[in-house]
């Protein structure tokens, strides 16, 4: 499936200078959607996934329909301020600004597979701040699936040795 017909690209937002690939006429199509899952499925089952972890918001977006399809269990990551109980935290940047992430100090049992997913790869401080999270909790990330790859971004630089996993590249 061309996946790019369904991304569309959206000059100087959030800022002067991003373009902005936004995913949502892919999730309004429900055949692009359900193929794009249907994709990273496939991908998580050779993994041997045991838990899916997305970051806040659109990891929730790609992760959860993954989860639900196989069976496993869904942690989302977010902002600082918006989990409830215990967390563990971690400060990243990313392609606009810095942020704070926590996860849930009981989302991972120690020495779980797990499956990190986002819609986007930019410059990854997300998904370095993201990994970085699982493995304070003892987790073991197996791959991280996206539905885009920023190239120019060279994000993968940054989780260097982190089998990625993503449908489309710009
Ligand atoms: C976007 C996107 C990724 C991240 C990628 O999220 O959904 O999570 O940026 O950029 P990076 O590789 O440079 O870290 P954003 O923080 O804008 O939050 P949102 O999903 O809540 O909109
Ligand atoms: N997150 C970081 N960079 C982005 C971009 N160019 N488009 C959509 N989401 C993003």
């Amino acid at each position: 499936m061309d996946f790019k017909q369904y991304i569309a690209d959206v000059p100087d937002f959030p800022e002067e200078g991003i373009v902005f690939r936004d995913i949502s006429p892919l999730m309004a199509d429900g055949e692009a959607y359900k193929e794009a899952t249907r994709q990273i499925v496939e991908y998580a089952k050779g993994k041997g996934v045991e838990m899916i972890v997305g970051p806040e918001a659109r990891g929730f977006i790609v992760g959860c329909p993954v989860a639900n399809e196989l069976g496993i269990g869904f942690a989302p990551c977010r902002k600082k301020g918006k989990l409830p109980r215990e967390t563990v935290e971690v400060s990243y940047g990313l392609e606009y600004g810095n942020d704070i992430l926590q996860l849930h100090k009981d989302a991972i049992k120690p020495g779980q597979k797990v499956l990190i997913t986002d819609d986007l790869l930019a410059t990854g401080g997300t998904i370095a701040a993201t990994i970085e999270l699982v493995e304070k909790l003892g987790g073991e990330v197996v791959g991280a699936a996206f539905f885009i790859e920023l190239a120019d971004l060279k994000g993968r630089d940054k989780i260097e040795g982190y089998d990625i996993f993503k449908l489309m590249t710009y």
